[in-house]
């Protein structure tokens, strides 16, 4: 089932999410459902909190920029990460524009480390470890940053983020132009 998703404003966005329980009732049908929003919604990464669930999983399939970014690789990144902790981050800081499902036409250039080493419990509970960079580690840094309440323009230098204001405003009221379900706060 496609959920609508969770936009700038709704305060779920804002919560450290907490740790999901291995005897998490539904957490197959959470997984399917956040597969299936992400698609519809044309995304390549999408956190719980994004549909309104304050809980640490989010999902990513790269699969559709695979071709466009020019890295093998992203054509087989299909994963769900449950209670993932990056445990390390290195490498220089590269500038990649991002954009978010919960930040409807928002796009800006982010700088993050380039590499991550993360470990996560896959929807098999199997305790994983592993180390990404590129657009994979990118994808990684910003769920990951939703599952403690953080969006990428709080990442971007206060000047443009200032230039922003009134485009977040506008969505945080619902004034946006998007194709797929999305709740906002209510005034
Ligand atoms: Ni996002």
């Amino acid at each position: 089932m496609v959920l609508p998703v969770y936009v700038y404003g709704m305060s779920v966005l804002r919560k450290v999410a907490p740790e999901i329980q291995e005897d998490y009732e539904g957490l197959d049908q959470l997984i399917a459902d956040m597969f299936e929003t992400m698609r519809a919604s044309d995304g390549i990464g999408l956190a719980a909190p994004q549909v309104g669930k304050s809980l640490r999983i989010f999902v990513a399939d790269t699969s559709p920029v695979s071709e466009d970014k020019g890295e093998p690789e992203l054509k087989d990144f299909k994963k769900v990460f449950i209670n993932p902790i990056i445990l390390d981050e290195w490498g220089d800081p590269w500038s990649f524009e991002e954009g978010c499902l919960s930040l409807p036409n928002v796009r800006e250039d982010v700088s993050r480390p380039t590499n991550i080493r993360v470990e996560y419990y896959d929807e098999n509970w199997n305790l994983i470890e592993e180390e990404y960079d590129g657009i994979r580690a990118r994808v990684i840094q910003h769920e990951y940053d939703h599952l403690d309440g953080k969006l990428f323009v709080d990442r971007i230098n206060p000047i443009r983020r200032k230039l922003l204001s009134a485009r977040l405003n506008a969505i945080s009221r619902g004034k946006i132009d998007k194709d797929y379900k999305i709740v906002f706060p209510k005034k």
